[in-house]
């Protein structure tokens, strides 16, 4: 298991998220929730459903405003700033949900991150071959490029492929902080293994990764450390086997989910 990496304290976290909340009439989805993450890191976030994840990401990117609380990225408040400038900053996310265009073939699903204003600028001022470069990423995240697969329309392609692309929607962004919100949600194991290795190639590329999963045997081996929601709180931190052995961990998360 590879351990969090050792920082000097005065360094400003890459993100840091202090007390957010989100209140949807009576729940409170996202409750008072704080939390460093350092750069290069893979932290895990689990918890039952409706425990508050999805809206966790939703206000780190944006597509929520908090009640209260704030998000710092590299050190710049972004809280509440609108989702397209967020991921102008280098902030990529997969949806829980698969919302591609069915009707365009896989590898043109990747053209509005390739047309961004941030891949311009890192690409010195000009996009380049967009086409090719999709069709690349798609290689990357698993698509057989032999078969064809990446020329078929979305519509066609199995739930595996429709998640494997969400996950180069991301990376086509050229980000340096991924949140992955159930990428392996739907897939079969053996789905699951083939990407596992994916994820692991992005670590090994000091990519910064949330990764919210069920899937909590495959999650606890990729991530450095773990929180856990409940009811919009958090309940617990720490390494993936001091997490799973909090007494409320297991009363709040494995009680209600069997893995
Ligand atoms: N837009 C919304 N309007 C009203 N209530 C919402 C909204 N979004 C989320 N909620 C509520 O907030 C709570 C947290 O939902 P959220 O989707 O964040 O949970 P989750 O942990 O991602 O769940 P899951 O594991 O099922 O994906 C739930 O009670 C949900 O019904
Ligand atoms: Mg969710």
């Amino acid at each position: 298991m590879k351990v969090g990496t050792t920082r000097n304290r005065e360094e400003v976290p890459f993100l840091k998220v202090t007390n957010l909340t989100k209140q949807f009439g009576g729940v409170r989805a996202v409750d008072t929730v704080s939390f460093d993450l350092n750069k290069g890191e893979i932290l895990g976030v689990i918890g039952p459903n409706g425990s508050g994840k999805t809206t966790l990401v939703n206000l780190i990117t944006g597509f929520v405003k908090p009640d209260a609380g704030k998000v710092f990225y590299q050190g710049k408040d972004i809280t509440g700033m609108m989702p397209h400038r967020i991921a102008d900053l280098g902030i990529a996310r997969a949806f829980q949900m698969v919302k591609p265009f069915y009707q365009l073939p896989a590898f043109k699903n990747l053209i509005i991150p390739l047309f961004s204003p941030r891949v311009k600028r890192l690409a010195g001022g000009k996009y380049g071959d967009r086409d090719a470069i999709a069709i690349d990423l798609l290689e990357e995240v698993g698509f057989e490029r032999d078969s064809f697969v990446p020329f078929k329309m979305a519509s066609v392609l199995p739930h595996g492929y429709l998640k494997r692309m969400e996950l180069a929607l991301c990376l086509a962004l050229r980000p340096e902080l991924i949140i992955l919100d159930e990428l392996f949600s739907g897939l079969s194991m053996a789905e699951v293994a083939s990407m596992l290795p994916i994820i692991e190639k992005l670590m090994s590329e000091n990519l910064t990764i949330i990764m919210i999963e069920h899937r909590l045997r495959e999650l606890f081996r990729i991530s450095n450390r773990v929180i856990v929601l409940n009811y919009g709180k958090k309940i617990a931190e720490g390494l993936p086997k001091e997490v799973m052995e909090s007494e409320e961990v297991k009363k709040a998360y494995l009680g209600s989910e069997t893995e």
